[in-house]
């Protein structure tokens, strides 16, 4: 059997990265953008005076900036195990230049906000002799059986005023946890603590959700509650766990005043990605919009 075609979780497959095509530009944003706005898709039902009388998700008892259950991302992976996000194939494909080609081997990638480790383990396995992965699930088998030095510490991103890491980090992995911060505040703790975890020269690589996000838009159709005064955009979830959808401008804003430049590679830069997902059973058409993109520690 292929290292890289091994089944991992849930019947998961690694695959080999060269054969992964990364949907970025399925649609095109403007004009997503502007069929969003011109049918009022993004109108929840408390504007427009319809009842939901089925709401996907309930209010939370306090909703003062966020989150009223004390723990909920661990509630969360009790509930879910590793069955919820699927191993990110594609992410070798969305940062290519750092991750595929690179001669340069990376000495310490941290996996911010890892989860189960769906965006590491493709990595480790690409890269099973360079790379010292932080965060992740131990008892993997990528782990074991390739022999990788691993160290997982558990930090609030939104509050630790250091991460504390012997070393500091060459590359950052930042997948869809900004989006989990139920502030602005939060997040830009969050990228402060991961400044000081790198040095200058060390690269963020981000991806993330994106406003007119198909999620989005059915948040705000169904009313969901907001956490935040900034209209349509961060939503609390039936779980008590909270989901933001950024904006580029926003995303810019918030590395950029805190030590961090855009990559100079076009191929890099911060950008929408547009990917139009069929499931395969319904055949419904879901168009995704994500925020892709290279941040360097100056
Ligand atoms: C949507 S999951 C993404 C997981 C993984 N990065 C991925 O791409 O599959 C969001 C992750 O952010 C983590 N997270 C949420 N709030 C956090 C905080 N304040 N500090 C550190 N991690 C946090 C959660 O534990 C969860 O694993």
């Amino acid at each position: 059997m292929s290292l890289c075609a091994a089944t991992t979780r849930k019947g998961e497959k690694f695959l080999d990265p060269e054969s992964v095509v990364l949907h970025s530009s399925d649609f095109s944003f403007e004009e997503w953008q502007q069929h969003i706005i011109k049918n009022g898709l993004l109108l929840c039902k408390k504007d427009s005076e319809q009842k939901d009388e089925t709401p996907p998700n309930q209010p939370l008892e306090e909703t003062t900036g966020g989150i009223s259950c004390a723990n909920p991302w661990e509630q969360f992976y009790v509930q879910n195990q590793n069955h919820f996000f699927p191993i990110k194939n594609y992410i070798l494909q969305a940062f290519p230049r750092r991750l595929l080609h690179s001669t340069q081997p990376p000495a310490v990638i941290l996996d911010a906000g890892c989860g189960s480790g769906s965006g590491i383990l493709p990595i480790m396995r690409h890269r099973p002799k360079d790379s010292t992965a932080v965060r992740l699930l131990r008892d993997h088998d990528t782990v074991s059986s390739l022999g990788i030095r691993l160290t997982t510490l558990t930090v609030d991103l939104s509050t630790c005023s250091r991460i504390p890491l012997d070393v500091s980090a060459d590359i950052i992995l930042l997948t869809f946890v900004l989006c989990a911060l139920p502030s602005a505040q939060a997040r830009a703790h969050a990228v402060q603590a991961l400044r000081k975890a790198c040095h200058p020269g060390s690269v963020v690589l981000f991806r993330d959700y994106a406003i007119y996000d198909n999620g989005h838009v059915r948040f705000a159709q169904a009313g969901a509650p907001e956490v935040e005064p900034a209209p349509y955009v961060t939503f609390a979830k039936r779980d008590h766990t909270t989901q933001h959808y950024f904006e580029l401008s926003e995303v810019r804003q918030l590395f950029l005043h805190n030590g961090f430049a855009e990559s100079v590679c076009p191929e890099e830069a911060l950008g929408y990605h547009c990917n139009r997902v069929v499931n395969r059973k319904t055949r419904v058409s879901m168009s995704k919009v994500f925020l892709n993109g290279v941040l360097v520690a100056i």
